[in-house]
């Protein structure tokens, strides 16, 4: 079987400076990948180019078992559930949060082109429900809260029902209760039996669910490290990513790190 995600030697250049240099990155079915580093490291980059976003530079990237610029990207992207800022951008603010979920069902961000089956709607709100924002079904997206934006976003990428599911900072801008059920959720939604291969990027060692198996720590637009995660995910390592010396805690599979004094 081939791999979920494939890059190889992937770089992204935007004039002199190098987003991503000479990255390899390799996800096999069913792994859950954290992706860690510093503000401007490439994470967002990184994840632009496995959600079929944006082309690398140099390298090649295989997704889904299909090789970017030698497929249609919009019969691609489907099959790939992006929750990032980089999406909520382009989501129109007067529709209403089920909108925003169910058109993601057509790769499309408005309402106004397709007709949608009641059947689409009823998941679209199951999925709002799951997240805990079945209440704001009827709002416009533009009104919600940070928090609640994100969660919709969540519903919106799951919509689909993704072989390859991206999360960039989806806990950013919740509240502590919030990121807590986020946690739990995807650390539920992971663990399922038809659970999409999943990566994480996230500034907060907390909100690593437990069930993630993998980590990918980014500087710079170079790998300082990959593997898994009980190996990668250490002081060490993220010291040299952070460039601070570091220690990390763990506690019954959740993790936070500190300045070492
Ligand atoms: N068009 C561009 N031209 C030059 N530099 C760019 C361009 N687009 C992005 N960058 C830079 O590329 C770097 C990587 O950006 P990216 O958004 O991938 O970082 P990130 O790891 O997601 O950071 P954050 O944690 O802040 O979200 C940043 O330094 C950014 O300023
Ligand atoms: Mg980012």
């Amino acid at each position: 079987m081939s791999p979920v995600l494939n890059l190889s030697s992937v770089t992204v250049r935007r004039g002199r400076k190098l987003l991503l240099d000479d990255v390899d990155f390799r996800i096999e079915d069913g792994e859950r990948w954290v992706i860690l580093g510093p503000n401007g490291a490439g994470k967002t980059t990184l994840l632009q180019i496995a959600a079929a976003r944006m082309f690398p530079t140099a390298g090649s990237a295989e997704i889904l078992g299909e090789t970017l610029g030698g497929v249609d990207v919009f019969e691609l992207r489907p099959r790939i559930g992006l929750c990032s800022n980089s999406v909520a951008h382009t989501l129109p603010g007067r529709e209403t949060s089920l909108n925003v979920v169910v058109t993601a069902a057509y790769g499309v961000t408005g309402r106004w082109r397709e007709e949608y089956e009641r059947q689409d709607e009823r998941r679209a709100f199951q999925l709002l429900n799951d997240w805990g924002v079945g209440t704001v079904f009827d709002r416009p997206f533009a009104t919600l809260s940070e928090g609640e934006r994100k969660r919709v976003q969540i519903a919106r990428a799951l919509m689909t029902d993704p072989e390859l599911l991206l999360l960039d900072e989806p806990g950013a801008g919740l509240d502590l209760a919030g990121r807590e059920a986020l946690v739990a959720r995807t650390a539920a939604l992971v663990q399922g039996a038809f659970a999409p291969a999943t990566v994480l990027v996230t500034h907060h060692l907390e909100e690593i669910p437990p069930g993630f198996t993998h980590v990918l720590l980014l500087r710079d637009g170079q790998v300082v490290s990959a593997g898994p995660l009980a190996e990668t995910l250490t002081s060490e390592n993220l010291s040299t990513t952070f460039d601070m010396p570091l220690e990390l805690t763990e506690r019954e599979g959740r993790y936070s790190a500190f300045m070492k004094s």
